[in-house]
């Protein structure tokens, strides 16, 4: 669907649904204060939300400001680790459950009360510290299977202020190394291997091939056991370490760093409509302000709730909402290893009657797949515990809305619709479940706190019922702090568009009642089950295939998936174009970027539509791919070639 048409979809949706009054008289938040609070004073209201953490040393000023860099709490000392886990073990939480974890097979699962989880992550910061060397400022890479190492081994990198890069489990060697590379990391904290879906993932293996070469920063890498049964992995006694040997020797109690506010925390590396990845920077106090503040409302946790967000820890959802909100709260999280089709289609549901789960956070292109697989295995299990709904990472439909409602949530359960990105740090549009009326498909209005818009290409707010550019207005706590290294890069990507507002690179239409409607990427990024990845990353990958000439990459509507990608591919002069070339270009996209990348459609053609001036028109390619009229053609080189592309592309379609 088009943009146009997407829209006249969506303002035909008039549904709305009230906060239940039970839900609503047990809220933290019942009524508009929260955002009268924030319009009235906006620094005041966020020192009120970051006075909910622990200060080493309070603040001497909220914010500075000076477009595009922002420094929050400025002069504050404190440690997101100290916020997550040492002030909970002081009082009642020490014996809580921090962290249920349950293994794709079926039978294992292991429990870390707060307490367990400090004397774990002490050990593990005084094994970076004082085994390897890690000191304040450093960079540490991770790619790890989801296991409570992984939490444990985030906490530990920030507790001695250094930052960690966490790279998502699918990724390739070459992916890998290029983070490795752009962080300059001395130490990789790994496994020798992961479960998904019954596969064996081979982490070690793809950290080796990362290495290989004489290039890399890294001194050290450190290998949880992780594999039930020996797995034959390689140990250069030079490089690595097992993480049970050298925790052995480790001491029980490292202090956590009195870091300052704007020292760096994390870098998170997602994709761009240019180049290579970049590595998105995030700070301490400031970022754990926003992730606090949201978990505490948007999800309204209480002590007795028990969270389950199923993302990866390898995206910022994970980062986000399993550790650090959730954590800083007090919460008891779940962290699931697996796969939701593993042993069965039910295994999210038996998960969530196994552990009484009270609130569930998920993406709509797992929403989807559920409707697909039908009602019968959600009602196999009783969901009778959960209480709030969430879904993130691409808009939904208000079909899949409303089946999660129903099915899941046996329309008992608020939905919220979380919009948010990499870069800010935080849930910025969002209902406060006890307060805002839903509507499905509307991811409602921007938290208190944040002054979100919908500009025309000029940065004027758009009237009530139209469509624009999503934007912020103000800086907020948890906003990105630049891009690792390329200070010019995060003005051009967000900033340079309109100069003193961040632009998001999203599209958006709001409503009648300044509800906010969310339709998707415009720039070259394509989302594809929730998972971002830039169509120039896609392209480089195909022309770097020998037989390869160029490539243009787009986004197609996928009905489960959100959006797919189709490239079209020109061969060089006297290749073959056969079956297996096009599986055989296929591989190496996923090679090259990691499976998330693979193409649904390669169509290889003789020629792609150009401009005269040589510029590939994908706009066009768009258009054929979905099956439309062909948009304005006059500015082609050769008008025939596009004509040719299409009949060809509708032929093959057909066949
Ligand atoms: C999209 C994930 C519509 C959007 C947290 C954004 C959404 C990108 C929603 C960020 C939502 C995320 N409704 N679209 N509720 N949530 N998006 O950085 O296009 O992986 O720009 O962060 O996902 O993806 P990222």
């Amino acid at each position: 669907m088009s943009t146009d048409e997407k829209m006249a979809a969506l303002l035909t949706e008039g549904r709305v649904f009230p906060p239940p009054d039970s839900f609503v008289e047990n809220a933290n938040a019942r009524d508009k204060t929260l955002y009268e609070n924030a319009e009235k004073d906006y620094e005041g209201f966020w020192a009120d939300q970051a006075k909910e953490l622990h200060w080493f040393r309070p603040w001497d000023k909220v914010l500075e400001w000076e477009v595009p860099f922002s420094k929050w709490f400025v002069g504050g000392k404190t440690n997101i680790c100290y916020n997550c886990v040492d002030r909970h073990i002081k009082g009642a939480l020490r014996n809580k459950a921090a962290i249920i974890w349950e293994g794709e097979a079926p039978e294992q699962q292991r429990v870390l009360t707060y307490w367990d989880l400090y004397r774990e992550v002490n050990k593990f910061a005084d094994v970076l510290k004082n085994q390897f060397k890690i000191d304040k400022g450093d960079r540490v890479t991770i790619y790890m299977p989801m296991i409570p190492e992984l939490v444990i081994a985030m906490l530990a990198v920030v507790r001695i202020g250094a930052a960690h890069s966490i790279i998502f489990g699918g990724f390739s060697p070459e992916s890998i190394k290029d983070r490795i590379l752009d962080s300059q990391s001395k130490v990789v904290i790994t496994a020798d291997g992961g479960y998904r879906n019954g596969q064996v993932l081979q982490l070690k293996r793809n950290v080796d091939e990362a290495l290989a070469g004489n290039d890399t920063p890294v001194t050290d890498v450190i290998v949880v056991r992780n594999m039930q049964y020996h797995m034959d992995i390689e140990i250069n006694e030079d490089r690595d370490s097992w993480y049970h040997r050298v925790m052995r020797k480790a001491n029980h109690f490292v202090p956590a760093a009195e870091l300052d506010s704007e020292d760096l925390a994390f870098l998170l590396y997602t994709s761009g409509t240019t180049g290579k990845p970049k590595g998105i920077m995030h700070t301490t106090g400031g970022y754990l302000t926003g992730v606090h503040y949201s978990t505490k409302y948007v999800f309204d946790l209480k002590p007795e709730d028990v969270f389950w967000c199923t993302a990866d820890i390898g995206w910022i959802t994970g980062h986000s909402y399993i550790t650090y909100g959730p954590l800083s709260n007090g919460a008891t999280v779940v962290m699931y290893e697996g796969a939701p089709s593993y042993p069965d289609k039910d295994r999210f549901w038996h998960i969530i009657e196994k552990y009484g789960v009270t609130v569930f956070y998920t993406a709509p292109t797992a929403i989807r797949t559920f409707m697909r697989w039908g009602e019968k295995f959600p009602q196999r299990r009783n969901l009778s515990t959960l209480r709030l709904l969430g879904t993130v990472g691409e808009p939904i439909n208000p079909e899949a809305w409303m089946w999660y409602y129903k099915n899941i949530g046996h329309e008992r359960c608020p939905v919220v619709d979380t919009w948010w990105q990499t870069e800010t740090g935080a849930i910025m549009v969002a209902p406060l479940p006890g307060v805002i009326p839903t509507k499905p498909g509307s991811a409602t209005l921007p938290l208190p706190g944040y002054d979100v818009a919908v500009v025309d290409k000029d940065g004027h707010p758009v009237k009530r019922g139209e469509g624009g550019l999503l934007v912020v207005r103000k800086p907020w706590p948890s906003m990105l702090r630049g891009i690792y290294g390329d200070p010019d890069r995060y003005y051009e990507t967000y900033w340079k568009k309109f100069g003193n507002l961040y632009f998001t690179g999203d599209g958006a239409k709001i409503d009648r009642d300044g509800y906010l409607w969310l339709l998707g990427r415009v720039d070259d990024v394509i989302n594809v089950s929730g998972h971002r990845i830039g169509t120039m990353e896609v392209e480089s990958a195909c022309v770097d295939f020998p037989s390869v000439s160029e490539a243009a990459v787009i986004g197609i509507p996928h009905e489960i998936k959100g959006q797919a990608i189709v490239a079209f591919v020109t061969i060089k002069d006297g290749v073959a174009h056969t079956l297996d070339l096009i599986e055989e270009i296929e591989s190496h996209v996923v090679e090259k970027i990691g499976a998330i990348a693979r193409p649904e459609k390669i169509f290889i053609t003789a020629e792609l539509p150009k401009t005269r001036s040589g510029k590939i028109m994908r706009r066009l390619l768009r258009d054929i791919a979905n099956g439309k009229v062909l948009g304005d053609t006059t500015t082609l080189a050769d008008p025939k070639v596009v004509e040719e592309l299409k009949q060809k592309y509708e032929s093959e379609e057909s066949s």
